[in-house]
């Protein structure tokens, strides 16, 4: 609890770029400080500034070839696919019949779930991610061990049970009463303890009847700030059979918003084929996308159009989805998500990267006090990325000219070997060594 500060390059987002020009959105600091004290952040600045105001007992760690960053934050991943991430040669409806619900079958056994959820949670620390927004399974005892595990290691963590009522196995599926039941349950035992948080999880609209979803709108509205996270518009087929379960719905969107699952707390992984008035919809009601390029690119969804996201003025945070996604790491996430924009003919600035994978997603989890980037009074979650970790990287940051080239650079060359060490409420979660 002790006063604890960090010397390094540092750098952290403080607007989004999108709204206020890439000058004015973040802070650097090429020889920084970052003081920490029982878990939040102290103070941050130019060293040779603070230097003079820590108090003579502060331990100092130096990192001279590092660069401060904020924890990354994922907003959507499935930790029961852990295990499932690269399975060849499907897309979505298929993926998931042949490897994602036998897999998922397996989380009715705890101590299975608890095995997974302890290395999921080593994968995401070791690439510098600390807080993320994750599906459980459809069995209530899947959020149990994973809360127990994200609780044992003091981290931000959103997490919910699915719901899934129909087209699913039945050893997958709940009834609408049983899962509003159980996620009721779980929300009284673990929302808001600590530092995690509940999310109610239909899994997307083909796999819940109206009333199961009509039961989780219910749920959602019960509480302040409870959140609610689900599957939207990512492959075309599924759009298509959302059309055919739910004729009367003007679009997919509207499916959820039937069901009052719109709001500030909500977030859609995808939303790669949306019309315009689904985009002023999300906006309107302040619900945010998570964009996932590993995913859409390698089940073959589709390119997610972050300009008319942009454009409509709604949230987007950064998602690897595994296993859907292949990779936990953020800096190859961002890597695709450039390519995603090039192919679109648009421009993704690396200030704008870093911002949705960091305070852009806290905004989309309504998080931005407590987590996001720097700001003095935040928590203490942090990562030391190592900007010359493998030799391809040291020379191409060597030559950068600004930092956002080194930024851009990590994100096309990084990935967890530059995670030297991360940080969440002031301790040590994972250390490179
Ligand atoms: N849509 C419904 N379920 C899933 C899932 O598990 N992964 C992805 N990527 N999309 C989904
Ligand atoms: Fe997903």
């Amino acid at each position: 609890n002790q006063e604890h500060a960090w010397r390094s390059a540092i750098m952290h987002c403080i607007a989004n770029p999108t709204e206020v020009g890439t000058d004015n959105a973040y802070e650097y600091y090429p020889d920084g400080l970052l003081v920490v004290e029982n878990g939040l952040i102290k103070a941050i600045g130019h060293a040779e500034e603070l230097l003079p105001t820590l108090a003579p007992e502060t331990q100092i760690t130096h990192h001279p070839d590092g660069l401060i960053l904020p924890g990354f934050i994922d907003t959507h991943i499935h930790y029961p696919q852990t295990d499932i991430i690269g399975a060849y040669g499907e897309q979505l409806l298929e993926w998931l019949n042949k490897y994602t619900f036998p897999e998922e079958g397996k989380f009715a056994d705890k101590h299975y779930a608890t095995e997974v959820a302890k290395r999921f949670l080593d994968e995401l620390l070791k690439n510098g991610t600390t807080t993320a927004l994750v599906f459980g399974t459809v069995h209530k005892t899947s959020v149990d061990a994973f809360f127990e595990e994200a609780s044992a290691r003091d981290l931000r963590m959103i997490c919910g049970k699915v719901l899934m009522d129909r087209n699913a196995p039945d050893f997958l599926t709940d009834t609408p009463e049983s899962g509003y039941q159980e996620s009721k349950e779980l929300i009284e035992k673990w929302h808001n303890t600590g530092r995690l948080h509940y999310a109610i999880t239909p899994r997307f609209a083909p796999t819940s009847t109206p009333e199961q979803l009509a039961l989780a709108g219910k749920l959602l509205n019960e509480y302040d700030d409870v959140y609610m996270h689900t599957h939207l518009s990512e492959n075309v087929q599924e759009c298509e059979w959302v059309q055919s379960l739910f004729p009367e719905s003007k679009h997919y969107l509207d499916v959820y918003d039937h069901h009052n699952l719109l709001s500030e707390r909500s977030v859609f992984a995808h939303g790669i084929h949306l019309c315009d008035e689904e985009m002023q919809r999300l906006a309107d009601t302040q619900s945010s996308i998570s964009f996932c390029p590993t995913s859409n690119l390698f089940i073959g969804s589709g390119l997610f159009d972050l300009a008319k996201a942009d454009l409509f003025k709604v949230n987007v945070g950064m998602g690897t989805d595994v296993g859907g996604g292949t990779s936990f790491s953020m800096f190859t996430t961002l890597n695709e998500a450039y390519k995603v924009t090039q192919l679109r003919g648009q421009n993704l600035d690396p200030i704008k990267s870093l911002y949705m994978a960091t305070l852009g997603g806290a905004k989309a989890l309504q998080l931005q006090d407590k987590i996001g980037n720097l700001a003095v009074g935040t928590e203490a979650d942090f990562v030391v990325v190592n900007t010359q970790a493998t030799p391809l990287l040291k020379t191409r940051t060597e030559r950068a000219t600004s930092i956002q080239d080194t930024l851009f650079a990590l994100m096309i060359l990084g990935d967890d070997r530059a995670i030297q060490a991360t940080y969440s409420h002031g301790q040590c979660v994972f250390q490179n060594t």
